[in-house]
């Protein structure tokens, strides 16, 4: 394996701030000011998560490009981190946007959109009965109280390392045999985890088995693939071998597709035939507007609507909630961007990446891999994919991070990120993470690999 010193990768990071800074005054500038106004400088947390030591201002964004305040113009293979997998202002869905802002944005009644959009998401996913929320973590939440609801259990099982959003009894850990909130959850959130939540490791089918045996949970959550820490793929036969357990021991399921949308216009679950009970995509369903969708199968809804008067259940969503602009923002989305034409463009340019990206590493002899889902596509600088969420904790030494000094990423994840920036490319803040969407161009990946090639020729 090819050497890389912590020492050198230190030294280019300070060349690369340097430039970084130099070359964004007006975002340095506005930083600073914002600083005055917002907790921690930026309107949400994970604005200031992006390396450089300050984000850029945005601009305008358009397709799979984005400018920022100092005139700086990137290929955007953050997107959004998803929000914007069909690509910024989408033609199609600005304009639905744009003429459904013009007869109101929200009602609190329903549009005649609405029935489009019902009746596709059960051609779509397979599940009868939907419900319309604001966001990803909204749905994930609803979906937990309504499993709970209906099963009249108490707890649910997550995947350690797994991510569904700001669910407090997704934020769990099991490190070292014990349980915990994330580090970093905002909390404490319950005395203790284990009363909401029971973890165990992704692709365990004897622990998965255990843990659903006493039939005291109410849902599994999960990712079709793991996304948050890596990719992370089901061994064969994982999927079925959890549909299985489920379903035997009275368990529901519920896949979310929020970042596995990714793999085709129907998620993973449409790749793979999934069969959950509950599905939640959120993200990318309106093209970017905030909106996310949560499907039930039929029993569930039928005891959900049945349960008490359904109109006057508490504690569901939101006023905003199915609003008129999110439900057009959906419709567009479902018919002119997240569609089996424009994946059949994505995820060939996404293959030319992950191989350039696999010719990288073999040539210099990284010891990391590459991953892809569809037309995400991501490396890490560990030597084999991961098959569970903490196998990912061993990143390597020269990337190791100090967590009260450095934050979530260590030395070479920030180089990497202010090198590319640098060069006009924006990637995911806290992965090696790549998307292509409906606009991004080979040219677009050409020069993220030649971005990639040019620095690692530096520390390889
Ligand atoms: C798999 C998954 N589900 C849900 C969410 C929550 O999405 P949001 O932050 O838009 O609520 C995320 C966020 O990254 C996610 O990765």
């Amino acid at each position: 394996m090819g050497q890389i010193s912590r020492e050198k990768i230190i030294s280019l990071l300070a060349r690369e701030e340097k430039k970084f800074a130099a070359d964004r005054p007006k975002s340095k500038q506005m930083f600073e000011r914002a600083k005055n106004c917002y907790v921690g400088g930026t309107p949400m947390s994970w604005m200031r998560i992006w390396m450089g030591g300050f984000p850029v201002f945005v601009e305008k964004a358009e397709g799979a490009t984005l400018w920022d305040v100092d005139g700086n113009k990137y290929v955007d293979l953050c997107l959004g981190d998803t929000g914007a997998l069909c690509g910024h202002a989408h033609p199609e869905v600005t304009a639905a946007l744009s003429e459904q802002f013009g007869k109101g944005i929200t009602h609190m009644l329903p549009t005649e959109d609405s029935l489009w959009v019902g009746e596709e998401l059960t051609r779509r996913f397979g599940l009868p009965y939907w419900q319309i929320l604001m966001t990803a973590s909204d749905a994930n939440r609803m979906a937990l109280k309504a499993a709970r609801e209906v099963t009249g259990r108490k707890l649910i099982l997550a995947f350690n390392f797994s991510y569904h959003g700001s669910v407090d009894e997704t934020l769990c850990v099991s490190l070292m045999g014990n349980m915990m909130h994330i580090p970093g959850a905002m909390g404490p959130i319950v005395a203790n985890p284990a009363s909401t939540t029971r973890v165990v490791e992704f692709n365990d089918v004897a622990a998965l088995e255990k843990a659903l045996e006493p039939r005291d949970i109410a849902c599994v959550i999960t990712e079709p693939v793991m996304t948050n820490v890596g990719i992370i793929y089901p061994d064969p036969g994982y999927h079925e071998a959890l549909r299985a357990i489920t379903e035997r021991t009275g368990t529901l399921l519920l896949i979310d597709e929020t970042h596995c949308i990714c793999g085709g216009p129907a998620g993973m679950t449409g790749e793979w035939g999934l069969k959950p009970d509950i599905l939640v995509l959120g993200k990318p369903v309106a093209g970017g507007f905030p909106a996310a969708v949560l499907g039930f199968n039929e029993a569930i809804a039928s005891k959900l609507a049945s349960r008490i008067p359904w109109h006057m259940f508490f504690g569901f969503g939101g006023t905003l909630s199915g609003n008129a602009a999110a439900v057009a923002g959906i419709k567009a989305s479902l018919t002119h961007a997240l569609t089996r034409e424009n994946f059949d463009r994505m995820i060939p340019l996404a293959q030319q990446m992950e191989n350039g990206i696999a010719e990288l590493i073999k040539e210099f002899e990284l010891g990391w891999y590459v991953a892809r889902i569809g037309c995400r596509v991501e490396f890490r600088f560990l030597p084999d994919p991961p098959r569970k969420g903490s196998d990912t904790l061993n990143d390597a030494p020269y990337n190791s991070v100090d967590i009260f000094n450095d934050g979530l990423s260590g030395p070479l994840e920030k180089l990497i990120h202010v090198y590319c920036a640098n060069r006009g490319i924006l990637l995911t803040p806290v992965h090696e993470m790549a998307l292509v969407g409906p606009a991004t161009t080979i040219e677009d990946i050409k020069l993220y690999l030649a971005a990639l090639r040019e620095l690692i020729a530096e520390i390889a």
